[in-house]
Protein backbone atom coordinates (compact mmCIF):
# COMPACT_ATOMS: atom_id res chain seq x y z
CA UNK A 1 0.00 0.00 0.00
CA UNK A 2 2.81 2.09 0.95
CA UNK A 3 4.26 1.96 -2.61
CA UNK A 4 0.89 2.46 -3.86
CA UNK A 5 0.75 6.17 -2.06
CA UNK A 6 3.91 6.82 -3.23
CA UNK A 7 3.01 6.59 -7.14
CA UNK A 8 0.13 9.08 -6.61
CA UNK A 9 2.05 11.52 -3.92
CA UNK A 10 4.22 12.93 -6.23
CA UNK A 11 2.86 15.94 -8.64
CA UNK A 12 2.32 15.07 -11.82
CA UNK A 13 3.29 17.84 -14.22
CA UNK A 14 2.16 18.30 -17.62
CA UNK A 15 2.53 15.92 -20.60
CA UNK A 16 5.29 17.50 -21.86
CA UNK A 17 8.08 15.12 -21.03
CA UNK A 18 5.98 12.53 -22.56
CA UNK A 19 7.08 13.10 -26.61
CA UNK A 20 10.63 12.56 -25.07
CA UNK A 21 9.71 8.97 -24.84
CA UNK A 22 11.34 6.41 -26.97
CA UNK A 23 7.37 5.57 -27.47
CA UNK A 24 6.78 8.52 -29.97
CA UNK A 25 9.27 7.06 -32.16
CA UNK A 26 7.21 3.56 -32.08
CA UNK A 27 4.31 5.77 -33.27
CA UNK A 28 2.69 6.06 -36.84
CA UNK A 29 3.28 9.66 -37.98
CA UNK A 30 0.91 12.55 -38.17
CA UNK A 31 0.68 16.15 -37.96
CA UNK A 32 0.81 15.91 -33.90
CA UNK A 33 0.40 14.17 -31.14
CA UNK A 34 -0.96 14.31 -27.57
CA UNK A 35 -0.50 12.45 -24.79
CA UNK A 36 -2.96 11.75 -21.78
CA UNK A 37 -3.55 9.62 -18.92
CA UNK A 38 -6.14 7.77 -20.71
CA UNK A 39 -7.50 6.84 -24.45
CA UNK A 40 -10.94 7.76 -23.74
CA UNK A 41 -10.08 11.07 -22.40
CA UNK A 42 -7.89 11.49 -25.86
CA UNK A 43 -10.46 10.18 -27.86
CA UNK A 44 -13.22 12.59 -26.02
CA UNK A 45 -10.59 15.61 -26.23
CA UNK A 46 -10.04 15.05 -30.09
CA UNK A 47 -14.16 14.86 -31.40
CA UNK A 48 -14.93 17.48 -29.03
CA UNK A 49 -14.86 19.86 -32.09
CA UNK A 50 -17.09 18.17 -33.76
CA UNK A 51 -19.88 17.62 -30.95
CA UNK A 52 -23.37 18.91 -30.96
CA UNK A 53 -23.89 18.73 -34.87
CA UNK A 54 -27.62 17.88 -34.57
CA UNK A 55 -28.21 14.13 -35.65
CA UNK A 56 -24.44 13.47 -36.55
CA UNK A 57 -23.56 9.79 -36.24
CA UNK A 58 -20.62 8.16 -35.17
CA UNK A 59 -20.26 4.56 -37.17
CA UNK A 60 -18.80 2.15 -34.67
CA UNK A 61 -18.04 -1.73 -34.71
CA UNK A 62 -20.31 -3.49 -32.46
CA UNK A 63 -18.51 -5.34 -30.33
CA UNK A 64 -16.25 -2.30 -28.60
CA UNK A 65 -14.60 -1.37 -25.67
CA UNK A 66 -16.55 0.91 -23.45
CA UNK A 67 -14.08 3.42 -23.28
CA UNK A 68 -14.53 4.15 -26.97
CA UNK A 69 -18.20 4.20 -26.75
CA UNK A 70 -18.79 6.42 -23.34
CA UNK A 71 -16.96 9.59 -24.85
CA UNK A 72 -18.45 9.50 -28.35
CA UNK A 73 -22.04 9.05 -26.65
CA UNK A 74 -21.13 11.86 -23.93
CA UNK A 75 -20.30 13.92 -26.94
CA UNK A 76 -23.59 13.83 -28.44
CA UNK A 77 -23.53 11.33 -31.37
CA UNK A 78 -26.18 9.27 -32.40
CA UNK A 79 -24.42 5.39 -32.31
CA UNK A 80 -25.11 3.28 -35.19
CA UNK A 81 -22.88 -0.31 -34.65
CA UNK A 82 -22.19 -1.81 -37.47
CA UNK A 83 -21.12 -6.08 -37.51
CA UNK A 84 -18.07 -7.31 -38.24
CA UNK A 85 -17.14 -10.63 -40.21
CA UNK A 86 -14.68 -13.34 -38.64
CA UNK A 87 -12.35 -12.41 -36.08
CA UNK A 88 -13.87 -9.25 -35.47
CA UNK A 89 -12.28 -7.77 -38.62
CA UNK A 90 -14.41 -5.07 -40.48
CA UNK A 91 -15.81 -5.86 -44.03
CA UNK A 92 -14.38 -3.24 -44.89
CA UNK A 93 -16.52 -2.70 -48.83
CA UNK A 94 -19.77 -2.52 -45.87
CA UNK A 95 -18.32 0.11 -44.27
CA UNK A 96 -17.69 1.97 -47.31
CA UNK A 97 -21.10 1.40 -48.69
CA UNK A 98 -22.61 2.32 -44.74
CA UNK A 99 -20.39 5.92 -44.97
CA UNK A 100 -21.57 6.19 -48.50
CA UNK A 101 -25.11 6.07 -48.27
CA UNK A 102 -25.24 7.85 -44.92
CA UNK A 103 -24.70 11.76 -45.37
CA UNK A 104 -25.17 12.36 -41.47
CA UNK A 105 -21.84 9.90 -41.00
CA UNK A 106 -19.63 12.70 -38.95
CA UNK A 107 -17.59 10.12 -37.34
CA UNK A 108 -16.08 6.35 -38.11
CA UNK A 109 -14.16 4.10 -35.89
CA UNK A 110 -12.13 1.38 -36.97
CA UNK A 111 -10.89 -1.12 -34.47
CA UNK A 112 -7.85 -3.13 -35.16
CA UNK A 113 -8.90 -6.50 -33.36
CA UNK A 114 -5.79 -7.84 -30.72
CA UNK A 115 -3.45 -5.90 -33.24
CA UNK A 116 -4.42 -7.60 -36.69
CA UNK A 117 -4.22 -4.74 -38.76
CA UNK A 118 -6.08 -4.35 -41.74
CA UNK A 119 -5.10 -2.78 -44.70
CA UNK A 120 -8.14 -0.19 -45.19
CA UNK A 121 -7.65 0.91 -48.95
CA UNK A 122 -10.02 2.90 -49.86
CA UNK A 123 -11.86 3.41 -46.74
CA UNK A 124 -9.64 6.87 -45.49
CA UNK A 125 -10.38 8.12 -48.93
CA UNK A 126 -13.80 7.48 -49.39
CA UNK A 127 -14.76 9.05 -45.68
CA UNK A 128 -11.85 12.50 -46.34
CA UNK A 129 -14.21 12.65 -49.37
CA UNK A 130 -17.84 12.41 -47.34
CA UNK A 131 -16.64 14.85 -44.70
CA UNK A 132 -16.56 11.71 -42.30
CA UNK A 133 -13.62 11.69 -39.29
CA UNK A 134 -11.92 8.24 -39.60
CA UNK A 135 -10.64 7.28 -36.44
CA UNK A 136 -8.34 3.59 -36.28
CA UNK A 137 -8.66 2.34 -32.75
CA UNK A 138 -4.96 1.01 -32.07
CA UNK A 139 -5.24 0.44 -28.07
CA UNK A 140 -4.98 -3.46 -29.44
CA UNK A 141 -1.99 -3.08 -32.30
CA UNK A 142 1.05 -0.79 -30.62
CA UNK A 143 4.00 -2.04 -32.78
CA UNK A 144 1.51 -3.61 -35.83
CA UNK A 145 1.43 -3.22 -39.31
CA UNK A 146 -0.44 -4.42 -41.87
CA UNK A 147 0.21 -7.11 -44.17
CA UNK A 148 2.12 -4.52 -46.35
CA UNK A 149 3.90 -3.28 -43.68
CA UNK A 150 2.41 -0.06 -42.70
CA UNK A 151 1.88 0.70 -38.92
CA UNK A 152 -1.20 0.33 -37.10
CA UNK A 153 -2.73 4.12 -37.82
CA UNK A 154 -1.20 4.79 -40.66
CA UNK A 155 -4.12 5.37 -42.73
CA UNK A 156 -7.08 7.31 -40.40
CA UNK A 157 -7.24 11.32 -39.99
CA UNK A 158 -6.60 10.02 -35.72
CA UNK A 159 -5.16 6.93 -34.53
CA UNK A 160 -5.78 6.23 -31.13
CA UNK A 161 -3.14 4.30 -28.26
CA UNK A 162 -4.08 3.30 -25.24
CA UNK A 163 -0.43 1.82 -23.39
CA UNK A 164 -2.04 0.25 -20.17
CA UNK A 165 -3.74 -3.12 -21.21
CA UNK A 166 -0.77 -3.81 -23.81
CA UNK A 167 2.70 -2.10 -21.71
CA UNK A 168 1.64 -2.70 -17.96
CA UNK A 169 1.83 0.58 -17.28
CA UNK A 170 0.04 2.54 -14.66
CA UNK A 171 -1.81 4.39 -17.44
CA UNK A 172 -0.89 6.60 -20.97
CA UNK A 173 -2.79 6.87 -24.01
CA UNK A 174 -1.90 8.88 -27.22
CA UNK A 175 -4.20 10.46 -29.74
CA UNK A 176 -2.01 11.49 -33.18
CA UNK A 177 -3.39 13.78 -35.69
CA UNK A 178 -3.43 13.61 -39.40
CA UNK A 179 -6.05 15.58 -40.51
CA UNK A 180 -6.29 19.47 -41.42
CA UNK A 181 -9.92 19.03 -40.16
CA UNK A 182 -9.19 18.67 -36.58
CA UNK A 183 -7.35 21.01 -34.78
CA UNK A 184 -5.01 19.42 -32.06
CA UNK A 185 -6.11 20.10 -28.76
CA UNK A 186 -3.36 22.41 -26.01
CA UNK A 187 -1.22 19.83 -23.72
CA UNK A 188 -3.13 18.24 -21.07
CA UNK A 189 -2.85 19.28 -17.98
CA UNK A 190 -1.04 17.58 -14.68
CA UNK A 191 -3.85 15.40 -13.10
CA UNK A 192 -5.87 16.06 -9.99
CA UNK A 193 -5.81 14.19 -6.76
CA UNK A 194 -8.50 12.39 -7.73
CA UNK A 195 -7.14 10.80 -10.45
CA UNK A 196 -3.94 9.97 -8.66
CA UNK A 197 -5.79 8.46 -6.41
CA UNK A 198 -7.35 6.05 -8.76
CA UNK A 199 -3.76 5.63 -10.40
CA UNK A 200 -3.31 4.18 -6.92
CA UNK A 201 -5.80 1.94 -6.95
CA UNK A 202 -4.91 0.56 -10.71
CA UNK A 203 -1.15 0.73 -9.23
CA UNK A 204 -2.24 -2.09 -6.34
CA UNK A 205 -4.20 -3.84 -9.67
CA UNK A 206 -1.17 -4.54 -11.40
CA UNK A 207 1.36 -5.55 -8.38
CA UNK A 208 -1.42 -7.90 -7.36
CA UNK A 209 -1.35 -9.09 -10.73
CA UNK A 210 2.47 -9.89 -11.10
CA UNK A 211 2.13 -11.26 -7.39
CA UNK A 212 -0.36 -14.17 -9.01
CA UNK A 213 2.02 -14.95 -11.18
CA UNK A 214 4.73 -15.44 -8.79
CA UNK A 215 2.39 -17.47 -6.93
CA UNK A 216 -0.27 -19.04 -8.71
CA UNK A 217 -0.73 -21.50 -5.73
CA UNK A 218 -2.57 -18.25 -4.09
CA UNK A 219 -3.68 -17.27 -7.52
CA UNK A 220 -7.93 -17.26 -6.58
CA UNK A 221 -7.17 -14.58 -3.72
CA UNK A 222 -5.23 -12.46 -5.63
CA UNK A 223 -7.25 -12.22 -8.29
CA UNK A 224 -10.35 -11.63 -5.93
CA UNK A 225 -8.53 -8.66 -4.63
CA UNK A 226 -6.80 -7.61 -7.99
CA UNK A 227 -10.31 -7.15 -9.48
CA UNK A 228 -11.54 -5.18 -6.32
CA UNK A 229 -9.06 -2.87 -6.64
CA UNK A 230 -9.28 -2.39 -10.67
CA UNK A 231 -13.23 -1.69 -10.09
CA UNK A 232 -12.21 1.13 -7.50
CA UNK A 233 -9.56 2.48 -10.27
CA UNK A 234 -12.69 2.02 -12.80
CA UNK A 235 -15.15 3.87 -10.71
CA UNK A 236 -13.16 7.13 -10.62
CA UNK A 237 -11.11 6.78 -14.01
CA UNK A 238 -14.00 5.64 -16.82
CA UNK A 239 -15.84 8.28 -16.98
CA UNK A 240 -12.98 10.74 -16.73
CA UNK A 241 -12.46 12.75 -19.70
CA UNK A 242 -10.57 15.96 -18.65
CA UNK A 243 -7.43 16.67 -20.87
CA UNK A 244 -4.94 15.45 -18.32
CA UNK A 245 -1.20 14.12 -18.55
CA UNK A 246 0.09 10.53 -18.40
CA UNK A 247 2.10 10.10 -14.52
CA UNK A 248 5.65 10.00 -14.69
CA UNK A 249 5.29 6.93 -12.59
CA UNK A 250 4.32 5.42 -16.39
CA UNK A 251 7.05 7.81 -18.02
CA UNK A 252 9.29 5.60 -15.41
CA UNK A 253 8.02 2.44 -15.84
CA UNK A 254 8.30 2.95 -19.66
CA UNK A 255 11.45 4.45 -20.26
CA UNK A 256 14.21 1.47 -19.44
CA UNK A 257 12.22 -0.72 -21.42
CA UNK A 258 13.51 -2.08 -24.81
CA UNK A 259 11.26 -1.64 -27.34
CA UNK A 260 12.60 -4.09 -29.81
CA UNK A 261 13.66 -6.98 -27.49
CA UNK A 262 10.16 -7.08 -26.57
CA UNK A 263 8.84 -6.59 -29.89
CA UNK A 264 11.30 -9.74 -31.12
CA UNK A 265 9.88 -11.83 -27.79
CA UNK A 266 6.40 -11.42 -28.35
CA UNK A 267 6.79 -12.17 -32.06
CA UNK A 268 8.39 -15.64 -30.86
CA UNK A 269 6.23 -16.31 -28.52
CA UNK A 270 3.08 -15.74 -31.50
CA UNK A 271 4.84 -18.01 -33.98
CA UNK A 272 5.50 -20.72 -30.81
CA UNK A 273 1.71 -20.75 -30.32
CA UNK A 274 1.13 -20.83 -34.47
CA UNK A 275 3.60 -23.52 -34.51
CA UNK A 276 3.06 -25.60 -31.51
CA UNK A 277 -0.71 -25.44 -30.63
CA UNK A 278 -2.24 -28.98 -31.14
CA UNK A 279 -5.48 -27.27 -31.41
CA UNK A 280 -7.92 -30.19 -29.93
CA UNK A 281 -9.96 -28.12 -27.72
CA UNK A 282 -9.07 -24.51 -29.17
CA UNK A 283 -8.82 -23.32 -32.59
CA UNK A 284 -7.11 -19.72 -33.56
CA UNK A 285 -9.18 -16.70 -34.48
CA UNK A 286 -7.01 -15.84 -37.17
CA UNK A 287 -6.04 -19.17 -39.52
CA UNK A 288 -2.59 -17.29 -40.62
CA UNK A 289 0.12 -16.31 -38.80
CA UNK A 290 1.32 -12.49 -39.80
CA UNK A 291 5.02 -11.29 -39.59
CA UNK A 292 3.67 -7.56 -38.77
CA UNK A 293 1.39 -8.53 -35.59
CA UNK A 294 2.93 -7.64 -32.33
CA UNK A 295 -0.06 -9.44 -30.11
CA UNK A 296 -0.52 -8.55 -26.56
CA UNK A 297 -1.85 -12.25 -26.84
CA UNK A 298 -3.08 -14.37 -29.31
CA UNK A 299 -6.94 -15.16 -29.53
CA UNK A 300 -8.28 -18.64 -29.61
CA UNK A 301 -12.21 -19.98 -29.55
CA UNK A 302 -12.91 -22.77 -27.09
CA UNK A 303 -14.19 -25.72 -29.30
CA UNK A 304 -17.49 -27.67 -27.97
CA UNK A 305 -17.52 -27.68 -23.81
CA UNK A 306 -17.31 -24.98 -21.33
CA UNK A 307 -15.18 -21.65 -21.62
CA UNK A 308 -15.26 -21.74 -18.19
CA UNK A 309 -14.48 -25.24 -17.01
CA UNK A 310 -11.12 -25.17 -19.79
CA UNK A 311 -10.39 -21.65 -18.35
CA UNK A 312 -9.94 -23.39 -14.13
CA UNK A 313 -8.63 -26.31 -15.76
CA UNK A 314 -5.54 -24.34 -17.06
CA UNK A 315 -5.66 -22.00 -13.76
CA UNK A 316 -5.19 -25.45 -12.10
CA UNK A 317 -2.03 -25.81 -14.68
CA UNK A 318 -0.60 -22.40 -14.01
CA UNK A 319 -1.46 -20.69 -17.11
CA UNK A 320 -3.65 -17.96 -16.85
CA UNK A 321 -6.49 -17.43 -20.09
CA UNK A 322 -7.56 -14.32 -19.59
CA UNK A 323 -10.71 -12.91 -21.71
CA UNK A 324 -12.43 -9.72 -22.74
CA UNK A 325 -15.22 -10.09 -20.73
CA UNK A 326 -14.71 -8.86 -18.13
CA UNK A 327 -14.87 -5.36 -19.30
CA UNK A 328 -16.37 -6.02 -23.24
CA UNK A 329 -19.46 -8.29 -22.02
CA UNK A 330 -21.97 -6.58 -24.13
CA UNK A 331 -23.56 -5.67 -27.60
CA UNK A 332 -26.11 -3.85 -28.65
CA UNK A 333 -29.70 -4.43 -28.31
CA UNK A 334 -31.74 -6.41 -31.34
CA UNK A 335 -29.14 -8.73 -31.89
CA UNK A 336 -27.77 -9.88 -35.74
CA UNK A 337 -24.00 -10.06 -34.58
CA UNK A 338 -23.38 -13.33 -35.04
CA UNK A 339 -19.39 -13.22 -35.15
CA UNK A 340 -19.19 -10.84 -32.63
CA UNK A 341 -21.50 -12.91 -30.09
CA UNK A 342 -19.59 -16.28 -30.94
CA UNK A 343 -16.47 -14.33 -30.43
CA UNK A 344 -17.60 -13.14 -27.15
CA UNK A 345 -19.05 -16.07 -25.74
CA UNK A 346 -16.20 -18.66 -26.91
CA UNK A 347 -12.70 -16.81 -27.03
CA UNK A 348 -9.84 -17.13 -24.47
CA UNK A 349 -6.59 -14.74 -24.73
CA UNK A 350 -3.19 -17.19 -24.82
CA UNK A 351 -0.35 -14.81 -23.57
CA UNK A 352 2.28 -14.40 -25.30
CA UNK A 353 3.88 -11.43 -23.32
CA UNK A 354 8.01 -10.85 -23.27
CA UNK A 355 8.09 -11.81 -19.95
CA UNK A 356 7.69 -15.36 -21.30
CA UNK A 357 10.96 -16.81 -22.29
CA UNK A 358 11.08 -20.05 -24.52
CA UNK A 359 10.68 -22.90 -22.09
CA UNK A 360 7.58 -20.89 -20.65
CA UNK A 361 6.07 -21.38 -23.91
CA UNK A 362 6.64 -24.69 -23.97
CA UNK A 363 5.26 -25.54 -20.52
CA UNK A 364 2.16 -23.48 -21.87
CA UNK A 365 1.74 -25.10 -24.56
CA UNK A 366 2.09 -28.25 -23.22
CA UNK A 367 -0.35 -27.41 -20.54
CA UNK A 368 -2.79 -26.36 -23.42
CA UNK A 369 -2.36 -29.14 -25.54
CA UNK A 370 -3.17 -31.61 -22.93
CA UNK A 371 -6.47 -29.65 -21.52
C1 LIG B 1 -9.63 -1.31 -27.91
C2 LIG B 1 -9.74 -0.19 -26.90
N1 LIG B 1 -9.78 1.09 -27.32
C3 LIG B 1 -9.84 2.12 -26.45
C4 LIG B 1 -9.90 1.92 -25.09
C5 LIG B 1 -9.96 3.08 -24.14
O1 LIG B 1 -8.70 3.24 -23.54
P1 LIG B 1 -8.53 3.68 -22.01
O2 LIG B 1 -8.90 2.52 -21.14
O3 LIG B 1 -7.09 4.06 -21.92
O4 LIG B 1 -9.44 4.83 -21.79
C6 LIG B 1 -9.88 0.62 -24.62
C7 LIG B 1 -9.99 0.34 -23.18
O5 LIG B 1 -10.41 -0.69 -22.75
C8 LIG B 1 -9.77 -0.47 -25.53
O6 LIG B 1 -9.70 -1.74 -25.11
Amino acid sequence: MISCLREWLPPSGSSAGWPCLPLADRLPAGNATRWYATGRAALYQALRPLAGRTGAIALLPCYLAAGVIDPIRALGFTLRFYPTGPGLLPDLAALGDAVAGDPAAAVVVVLHPMGRVLDLGPLPGLCRSRGALLVEDCAQALFCSDPAGRPAGSGGDLALFSFTKYLGCLDGAAMVYRTAALPPPPQPRARPWSTRLAGAWYGAHLRLDRAMHRSPEAAGRLLAASGFCYDRFYAIASRDFRPLAPSPVSARQLQPLDWDALIARRKRNRSAVYSGLGRARLSLVYPDDQPGWVPMAVPALVEGGSREALVAAAMARNVFLASLTDRWDFLPPGGGFAHERHYLDRHVLIPVHEHLDDPAMHRLLDVLNAL
